[in-house]
């Protein structure tokens, strides 16, 4: 049976034996490479750069070939306050603190996958996740819930509307950075973004006696345009699929974000860009706290290759369907991870 909050389920009981359901027997551990020397490669842009100054080209460049050989990259020089990252990182760890009947106020309710509780269990994967986790769509209002953000204490909800506002800028600066460098029409880029679905996941990922065992969140690519992530307590655990499919540990950089492609981006590139796999490890002694918000389209846009982009010679390797249409489908499909984007050929 599904608790509804590991954190409270590990602080009644100490645990002798990892619980079935968490137990991960699928999953491939992480490959004898030096895990460290390859987590610094893992490239980092500096989001000034890429829209001042004389060095915008190479930083272009640069972006180019992060979407290219990764799909994933640490953004630095973002321009967003420490104060305020430090004043949503608070608040965040106090959410999690929250009495579970507090935190009741926010579960999922039955047969939806916004508020406080699991991830979406995707058909056929009953597995659960060694995490409890937060999510809601923030935009359109239309699928907004009102026992959500307008009921957060105050000062969180201060902290994160600030921050989905903050953060919305940056990845719209991103998203057409990446049109650029893609050399797609940045209008298009505009466009599609004008309104786009935003939504937001808060984890906490309880340490674990068995961290081998688990997996904080099971390997997937995002269904969506770009995510901006955001460790709120300085520990590490993501991962990222490199191109020889080694899973490499991504070691965030102080006042750094991490920024993934989904699988919207891979579709509009046409295939130039993909969108990585990653998943989350836990470890035995540290609890981990990240948020991600999820950039999208607009739901009524039409998806599909960037018209620029094809030619006889790279004929489009993707359908062409409406954002709200496509996430119907998304959400349908049985299988878990990367595979997913397949229904599109
Ligand atoms: C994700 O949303 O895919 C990962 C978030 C995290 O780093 O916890
Ligand atoms: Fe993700």
């Amino acid at each position: 049976v599904p608790t509804l909050s590991l954190r409270e389920l590990i602080k009644q009981q100490p645990m002798a034996s990892i619980p079935e359901q968490y137990v991960r027997v699928d999953q491939e551990p992480s490959l004898a490479v030096d895990l460290d020397a390859a987590s610094l490669s893992i490239p980092v842009i500096d989001a000034q750069r890429l829209t001042v100054g004389e060095d915008r080209d190479s930083e272009l460049e640069k972006l180019h070939s992060a979407c290219k050989e990764w799909g994933l990259f640490m953004l630095v020089n973002h321009g967003i306050g420490t104060s305020l990252l430090a004043k949503l990182k608070h608040e965040i760890e106090e959410f999690f603190k929250l009495p579970l009947e507090e935190k009741m106020k926010y579960r999922q309710r039955e047969g939806d996958y916004q508020g406080y509780g699991q991830r979406l269990l995707s058909v056929g994967d009953e597995q659960l996740d060694w995490a409890d986790r937060f999510y809601m769509i923030t935009n359109p209002s239309y699928m907004t819930k009102p026992y959500l953000l307008p009921q957060f204490p105050p000062s969180f909800r201060d902290a994160l509307e600030m921050y989905l506002l903050e953060s919305r800028k940056l990845a719209k600066e991103v998203a057409l950075s990446i049109a650029k460098a893609l050399k797609m029409e940045e209008q298009e880029m505009k466009e599609l973004l004008e309104d786009g679905m935003q939504s937001v996941s808060m984890s906490y990922y309880p340490p674990c006696p068995k961290p081998e065992l688990v997996m904080g969140l099971v390997p997937h690519s995002d269904a969506n345009l770009i995510t901006v992530i955001l460790q709120v307590n300085g520990v590490d655990g993501l991962q990222v699929k490199n191109k020889d499919g080694a899973w490499i540990p991504v070691n965030f950089l102080p006042d750094s974000f991490v920024v993934n492609l989904g699988d919207i981006l891979e579709i509009m590139s046409n295939g130039t860009f993909e969108s990585p796999e990653h998943r989350v490890t836990v470890n035995s002694v540290k609890e981990r706290i990240s948020i991600a918000v999820l950039f999208n389209v607009n739901l009524e846009a039409e998806i599909g290759p960037s018209t620029g982009l094809i030619s006889p010679q790279n004929p489009p390797l993707f359908k062409r369907i409406a954002m709200h249409k496509y996430l119907k489908d998304f959400l349908s499909r049985k299988t878990i991870g990367k595979s997913k984007i397949q229904f599109m050929r």
